[in-house]
C-alpha cells in the first residue's frame, strides 16, 4: 500500500480557490481508530463556512470534510465489532474525509446495511443526522401538524421533508426555482412557494387561512429568517440552523411576544455526541432508506474529488438539488 494519498486541504481559508488537491501522508489509525478507504466523501455546506474560516472547524493546514462512506483498511488497537472490509459510513466534525483515506473514530463508523449502496450511505448521516435531530428531536413533528421547509429541495431540506410527511403533517417548501420545486414535491411538499417570485410570509398565510405554521425549518437565514415570525402560528417554533444566504440580523426578541413564539439555533452534532444517540439515529435513518421511507429526492450528483473547486461553486451558486457527492 502506498504511504500518500490525494486530499482536498485549506491552507488559507478564502474562497473555492484556496481548495487545494494534492498529496498527503496516509493517517495512522490510533486506539479506538479504523482507517477508511473512502469510496465518496460527502459535500455539506458547513464545508463552504469552514473554507472561508466562518467556523474555524478545521485549521490551516487541515483537510476538509465530515462524512463520507467506504471500506474498512485498517484497525487500530483496541476496536471491536468491526472488521477490514466492513462497509461503514461516517458522519461528525474531525473526519477529514475529503481525502482517499480517512482515519475516523470506530464509535463513528456505523455499518452500511447490504441494500444500501455506497452513495447512498455517503449521502446520509451528516444531513441526515441534521434532519433526524431537528424534525425528530428540536421541535417533534405531529400528526396533523402545518411544517414550513426552507431550501426544500435542498439536502437537509428534502429529508425533513420527507420526514415531516411521513409522520403526517402537511407541507410547505419554499425553493428557488421551478424545477427545484419539482424536486421538492417529489420530496412530498404539498404547497412549494418560488420565495425568490413571491413573498413567503404572504402565501404561507394565504395557504393556511392566516393561522400560520406549527414549526419552520430554516437553513436559510438572512434572507428569510426575521420574516419567519411574520407567519409563525401561536407557540410556533422557528428551528434556524445555518445561513445559506448569509447570517441573519439580530432578532428583537419582543417579537416573541406576538405570539409565544419559541426559537432554537440547532447544531447537528450536539444531537449525535452521544455514541448510543448517533447510533440509534443512524440505524433509524438507514432503516428509514432500506424500507423506502426516505428518498434522495433531489438526487445524488457525483463529482470528483479532483474538481471540488466545481462541486463548491455550485452548492454556493444554488445550483445543486439534494446530495453532492465527491469520488477520490
Ligand atoms: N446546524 C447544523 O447542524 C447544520 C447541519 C447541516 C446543514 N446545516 C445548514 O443547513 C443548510 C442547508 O445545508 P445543505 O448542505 O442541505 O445545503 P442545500 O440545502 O443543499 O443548499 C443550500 C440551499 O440554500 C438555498 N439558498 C438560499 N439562499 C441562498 C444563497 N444566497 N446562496 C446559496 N444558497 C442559498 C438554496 O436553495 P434555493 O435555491 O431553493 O433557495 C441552496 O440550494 C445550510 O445553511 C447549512 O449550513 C446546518
Amino acid at each position: 500500500m502506498s504511504t500518500s494519498m490525494k486530499a482536498v486541504v485549506i491552507h488559507d481559508y478564502g474562497n473555492s480557490s484556496k481548495l487545494s488537491y494534492e498529496d498527503v501522508p496516509i493517517p495512522e489509525p490510533g486506539p479506538d481508530e479504523v482507517l477508511v478507504k473512502n469510496h465518496f466523501a460527502g459535500l455539506n455546506f458547513i464545508d463552504t463556512y469552514v473554507r472561508q474560516g466562518i467556523m474555524k472547524l478545521v485549521q490551516p493546514g487541515g483537510i476538509l470534510g465530515f462524512e463520507g462512506a467506504g471500506t474498512v483498511e485498517k484497525l487500530g488497537s483496541g476496536v471491536q465489532g468491526l472488521c477490514v472490509g466492513d462497509r461503514v459510513a461516517f458522519g461528525f466534525i474531525g473526519t477529514s474525509a475529503y481525502a482517499q483515506y480517512s482515519k475516523v473514530g470506530a464509535k463513528h463508523a456505523v455499518k452500511v446495511p447490504d441494500q444500501l449502496t455506497m452513495e447512498q450511505a455517503a449521502s446520509t448521516l451528516w444531513q441526515g443526522f441534521t434532519a433526524h435531530a431537528f424534525a425528530c428531536s428540536s421541535y417533534p413533528i405531529k400528526a396533523g401538524d402545518k411544517v414550513l421547509v426552507h431550501a426544500a429541495a435542498g439536502g437537509v431540506g428534502s429529508l425533513i421533508t420527507q420526514i415531516a410527511k411521513n409522520t403526517g403533517a402537511f407541507v410547505i417548501g419554499t425553493t428557488s426555482t421551478e424545477a427545484k420545486a419539482a424536486k421538492a414535491r417529489e420530496a412530498g411538499a404539498d404547497e412549494v412557494i418560488l420565495y425568490s417570485q413571491k413573498d413567503f410570509v404572504e402565501e404561507v398565510n394565504r395557504i393556511t387561512d392566516g393561522k400560520g405554521v406549527n414549526v419552520i425549518y430554516d437553513g436559510v437565514g438572512k434572507t428569510t429568517f426575521l420574516k419567519d415570525f411574520g407567519c409563525l402560528a401561536r407557540r410556533g417554533t422557528v428551528v434556524l440552523f445555518g445561513g445559506a444566504s448569509g447570517r441573519p440580523e439580530p432578532l428583537d426578541t419582543s417579537v416573541l411576544a406576538k405570539g409565544s413564539f419559541y426559537v432554537t439555533y440547532g447544531v447537528n452534532f450536539h444531537f449525535v455526541e452521544d455514541p448510543a444517540e448517533y447510533s440509534q439515529r443512524a440505524t433509524e435513518l438507514f432503516t428509514w432508506l432500506t424500507e423506502g421511507k426516505l428518498k434522495f429526492s433531489g438526487g445524488i450528483t457525483v463529482v470528483p474529488l479532483s474538481d471540488v473547486k466545481k462541486a463548491h461553486d455550485m452548492l454556493e451558486g444554488r445550483q445543486t438539488t439534494g446530495k453532492v457527492l465527491l469520488q477520490p
